[in-house]
């Protein structure tokens, strides 16, 4: 049985100030929680949410991670041993927001998979197909090869990723996949992990995002190869996100 995962992701969003509150307000309401529960918050107030949320359930992760494993002259970047080491339990890879506005192609997206793994930080593989493409009907097409690259450049531990089904229409848009919409996809891509193993299609969390809010996570959850959510602007209210996180049944 896949333990569900309810994650938000904050993106470049909030302060000291309005953590400790979302924090303190989120904390109490999810503890009864059916899922297993992370936030995703900007580098920076990571040693925050450590100390916030020492004791309770939720876990910590990174919005990115450098590609490169070794320490080195690499301004800016961020190492996988770097957040493992600052507590953080899981990064995303490959959110549409990196691939579309800082030009992270399919290798850049694999190496950093890579590279979290080696650190022991479980990378959240983000895939999805913008509007265009879904119009065409390129949808699996698109899934299928961001996801390929990842398995094929793994070694071995593939077993150790989770998934995220993020079509980039629905992202920030209000438009969210339909139950079936998002289903036939996460469908496809447990095929995909079978055609590597029948154990891996077994084991590895396929996450939907874009647009989940109370109103509709019930729903969504509910399909068979849904196994939780990747949640932006909505996991910025405790309320909201707390009721996300209460619909896993
Ligand atoms: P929204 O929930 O704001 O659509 O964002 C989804 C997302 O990008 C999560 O990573």
């Amino acid at each position: 049985m896949r333990q569900k995962l309810v994650a938000g992701n904050w993106k470049m969003h909030g302060n000291s100030q309005s953590i400790r509150e979302l924090l303190a307000a989120l904390t109490p309401a999810v503890a009864e929680s059916a899922a297993e529960i992370a936030v995703i918050p900007p580098l920076v107030y990571v040693p925050l949410c450590v100390d916030l949320l020492a004791g309770s359930k939720l876990s910590i992760g990174a919005q990115t991670v450098s590609e490169q494993c070794d320490p080195g002259a690499y301004t800016g970047e961020v190492s996988a041993e770097m957040l493992a080491d600052s507590g953080c339990h899981y990064v995303l890879v490959g959110h549409s927001e990196r691939r579309s506005l800082y030009g992270e192609n399919d290798a850049l997206v694999a190496a950093k998979t890579e590279a979290a793994l080696n650190a022991k930080v479980l990378p959240i593989v983000c895939v999805g197909e913008t509007r265009e493409q879904r119009e065409a009907g390129e949808t699996l097409k698109v899934v299928g090869r961001q996801l390929d690259v990842v398995l094929a450049t793994l070694k071995s531990e593939h077993e150790k990723i989770t998934v995220a089904y993020e079509p980039v229409w629905a992202i920030g848009t209000g438009l969210t996949a339909t139950p079936e919409q998002a289903q036939e996809v996460h469908a496809f891509i447990r095929t995909q992990l079978a055609a590597h193993s029948a154990e891996l299609a077994d084991t590895v969390r396929i996450l939907y995002g874009g647009s989940v809010k109370a109103a509709n996570a019930a729903e969504l959850f509910a399909q068979p190869d849904i196994d939780g959510g990747l949640v932006g602007g909505a996991s910025l209210d405790a309320e909201e996100f707390a009721a996300i996180c209460n619909a896993i049944g």
